[in-house]
């Protein structure tokens, strides 16, 4: 059938897809209740793509699937229909990462598997003793950098395809995403502005809770103005006549019919093409003629949850029995797995599939090498699944469980968020164990943490099982301080500013703010004295200023490493040390006062106001212990002088400020506070020495040095202001007009201040060097 009605929703999209594929890429969601035709309106769109030489990729959501699977299933299909030579180099640079998300394109191309680093070395710290062989024993990444990596490198793979032909990704019912496929698309939205990209988010508004991270990303990208929204309404009247006529191929005045149905079914697309069709099916609508009669004395369905209990009544027993047991394996099914798991002749299963498909209660989808079957509508779902007992239930859900083990025996990785889900509801905890720890290590794989983490709870709940063995009892225990330890790592990744919501600020902070650092980073370098093949430790390294300055110090012989917590600077100094000529450096998401590095590791530790102030004894005590006896240690701290438009700012931030700040714009001020509550003592020299000499450091130096920091323009310092770690932030969630009212009154504030030369403010730093 010809698309009905939604000529201006397809032509916003068209003109999205047309400024794309200019080189102005974009997010754009598309949003509207089940039924209404997102992904009847998509497929037009494919063929306005297709006739325009534009390449289309597709992927979806499914309930309990595995992380990124719009992401996987769209770059699979169009992984199958291209050449290797194509693929090669696709993958050049940094998209090679997209190997850990597809591994098949690892023989593809011929590139070497990765290795990756252990989740034991990652968490570090106690020896924990992890279960095994499920977790931790093959090289599964964890660390929060790799996971950088692989955005970088999806994100990547799909700017190099687009510079080929423009590009346009869709990623539909995303109601159902994982939080990784999620913060994937927050990384990459903000990567594709200049390029040839648009992506299509779908969902269905209804089933969205405001909890769920994609109604935190909207909202973010909306106030952001990152993304537009395109909804999908009711249809007209005059759509509702059109789709009667299309559906009976009749044009005759059909105008009672139509009205009759747009107040029944209210414009809902979907609603529509199912009453018509029992309209015809009861012969109230005929070949020729309509009972007009009947049409006005039968009492139509009034939702679509009443039309289609009317539509499986008429089924036979074993049909809706059949039914039930596929809403029992999910919103979508194999027919294999139906099969086995329902115990039927093939030919009895055929029959009421064929029905099933007919009254038009579960439809095919067309997947790689086959279909599969879906339900037409998730009401029906629900319907069938709840008029199957719990005893039942449970019984079918292990059944299914056992079916699809067997099933996808060749391919059980992507099956295996399925096969838990159905282990675990079933009641079968050993089992449900065996393939949570193995989809929880396959999602930390791919560093999609929050999936780990939510599979590694599950297993601990099931650990109460009296079915469960002792032995494996004590390895819940290490699972406990795993999930523990990984969960303080993802919250303090959060206090900080992360990649994620950040990375442009990260990239100011870059460009204005570390050029005013580099004379204090200067000195830190000098200080330390390093040469030729030393190994240096850079911590709290930022976006990588000093470690960049070392770098070239120690040759090629030597290597730098720098750590710092802040995905969004450490990935601003992974590309930058990319692009440069240096390969002896390294940079790694660390937590200073955890290090997980070796002892007696480094010749010297470097500093440029990177140490932690929140617990800067137990900073202090890890860089002794990494340093090689007789290594040096030196850093670069703020005396307790202050900046004298501190206050000025403050004052006009907290009119400004907004009060209903995101969770990471909270932890940002958290740490703001905390940092100013431990100022007093690390600006103190003699506080800081003492605590040195404490820790075993020896020939303990400081000294005061005056830098001069100019400001040329006020909208210098505005810029400036723009890019600091904790007011970037800030600004990020301010109103507009907020945000251009504090920019005004904080410019006319200072402006009294700026000579023609600029604005010299005094800066003075304590800079510290001491040998272990
Ligand atoms: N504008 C339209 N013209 C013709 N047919 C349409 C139109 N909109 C929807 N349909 C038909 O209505 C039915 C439901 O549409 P579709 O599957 O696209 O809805 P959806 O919004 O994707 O729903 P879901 O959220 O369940 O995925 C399909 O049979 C589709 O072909
Ligand atoms: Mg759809």
């Amino acid at each position: 059938m010809a698309l009905i009605g939604r000529e201006n929703e397809l032509a916003v999209l068209k003109s999205r897809v047309d400024s794309s594929a200019k080189g102005k890429g974009r997010l754009v969601f598309l949003k509207g209740e089940a039924g209404m035709g997102k992904t009847r309106l998509l497929s037009e769109l494919r063929s306005y793509c297709d006739a325009s030489g534009i390449t289309f990729l597709q992927g979806r959501c499914y309930s309990a699937s595995f992380p990124y699977s719009p992401w996987t299933e769209a770059i699979n299909d169009f992984v199958r229909r291209t050449d290797a030579q194509t693929l090669t180099s696709l993958c050049q640079g940094p998209a090679v990462e997209i190997t850990s998300l597809i591994p098949s394109l690892v023989t593809i191309i011929g590139a070497s598997p990765k290795k990756n680093m252990g989740l034991k070395e990652w968490v570090g710290g106690p020896k924990t003793l992890l279960p095994s062989p499920a977790v931790g024993a093959s090289g599964t990444s964890a660390e929060d950098a790799g996971r950088l990596a692989l955005f970088e490198g999806v994100t990547q793979f799909f700017l190099n395809l687009s510079k080929k032909k423009p590009v346009v990704l869709v990623l539909e019912d995303l109601q159902h995403a994982d939080n990784a496929t999620i913060i994937m698309l927050r990384y990459m939205t903000r990567h594709i502005f200049e390029h040839r990209l648009l992506i299509v988010g779908t969902f269905r508004e209804e089933e969205l809770d405001q909890s769920h991270q994609l109604s935190q990303l909207v909202r973010d990208f909306e106030k952001e103005a990152l993304s537009d929204t395109v909804k999908l309404d009711a249809l007209s009247r005059e759509a509702v006549l059109q789709f009667v006529r299309d559906l009976t191929g009749r044009t005759e005045h059909l105008e009672e019919v139509a009205d009759t149905l747009y107040s029944t079914t209210r414009g809902n697309p979907f609603f529509v093409v199912e009453t018509v069709r029992s309209l015809t099916e009861q012969d109230i609508i005929k070949k020729d003629s309509v009972d007009y009669g009947r049409l006005r004395s039968t009492a139509l369905p009034s939702s679509v949850r009443a039309l289609l209990r009317q539509r499986l009544e008429r089924l036979e027993p074993e049909c809706v029995e059949l039914i039930g047991l596929a809403s029992i394996i999910g919103p979508d099914f194999d027919q294999e797995v139906l099969l086995g798991a329902s115990g039927l002749p093939e030919a009895s299963v055929l029959n009421h599939l064929e029905t099933g498909l007919k009254v038009g209660l579960i439809r095919e989808r067309p997947v790689h090498r086959g279909f599969r079957l879906e339900f037409a509508d998730p009401r029906l779902r629900r319907i069938v699944q709840d008029d199957v007992s719990t005893i039942r239930k449970r019984k079918l859900h292990n059944k299914i469980a056992e079916c699809l083990e067997k099933t996808y025996s060749e391919n059980l990785n992507e099956h295996l968020e399925e096969i838990s889900y159905h282990y675990v509801e079933s009641g079968n905890a050993k089992k449900a164990i065996q393939f949570l720890l193995l989809a929880a290590q396959r999602a930390a794989s791919t560093h999609a943490y929050d999936e780990a983490i939510r599979h590694y709870r599950s297993v601990m709940e099931l650990s109460e099982d009296p079915s469960v063995d002792k032995q494996a009892a004590d390895r819940i225990e290490a699972l406990q301080q795993l999930i523990e330890a990984w969960r303080r790592t993802l919250q303090k990744a959060a206090e900080m500013i992360t990649i994620d919501d950040y990375s442009s600020v990260a990239e100011r902070y870059d460009a204005n703010y570390v050029p005013l650092f580099e004379p204090l980073a200067r000195r830190v370098v000098e200080m330390a004295e390093l040469h030729e093949g030393e190994s240096v430790l850079d911590v709290g390294t930022g976006t990588g200023l000093a470690a960049f300055l070392a770098a070239k110090l120690v040759g090629p012989t030597g290597r730098v490493l720098g750590v710092d917590l802040s995905d969004g600077m450490l990935s601003v100094a992974t590309k930058k040390s990319r692009d440069s000529q240096y390969r002896n450096m390294e940079f790694k998401k660390m937590d200073e006062t955890s290090l997980e590095l070796p002892d007696n590791s480094f010749d010297a530790v470097i500093s440029n106001l990177g140490l932690s102030r929140y617990n800067v004894d137990m900073g202090f005590k890890e860089t002794y212990r990494v340093l090689k006896p007789g290594g040096t240690l030196v850093f670069s701290e703020w005396t307790n002088k202050r900046d004298p438009f501190s206050p000025v700012l403050r004052e006009i931030l907290d009119k400004h400020k907004t009060r209903n700040p995101s969770p990471l714009l909270a932890g940002t001020r958290e740490a703001e506070t905390s940092f100013f509550q431990f100022y007093e003592r690390v600006t103190d020299r003699s506080v800081l020495k003492r605590m040195l000499t404490d820790m075993g450091f020896q020939k303990v130096l400081s000294s005061i040095v005056e830098h001069k920091s100019v400001r040329t323009t006020p909208d210098h310092s505005l810029k400036i202001i723009q890019s600091h770690p904790f007011l970037a932030p800030e600004l990020v969630e301010m109103s507009p007009e907020d945000r251009e009212a504090f920019m005004r009154e904080f410019a006319q504030a200072i402006a009294p201040a700026f000579t023609p030369t600029g604005l010299v403010l005094d800066w003075e730093l304590n800079y510290f060097k001491a040998y272990k």
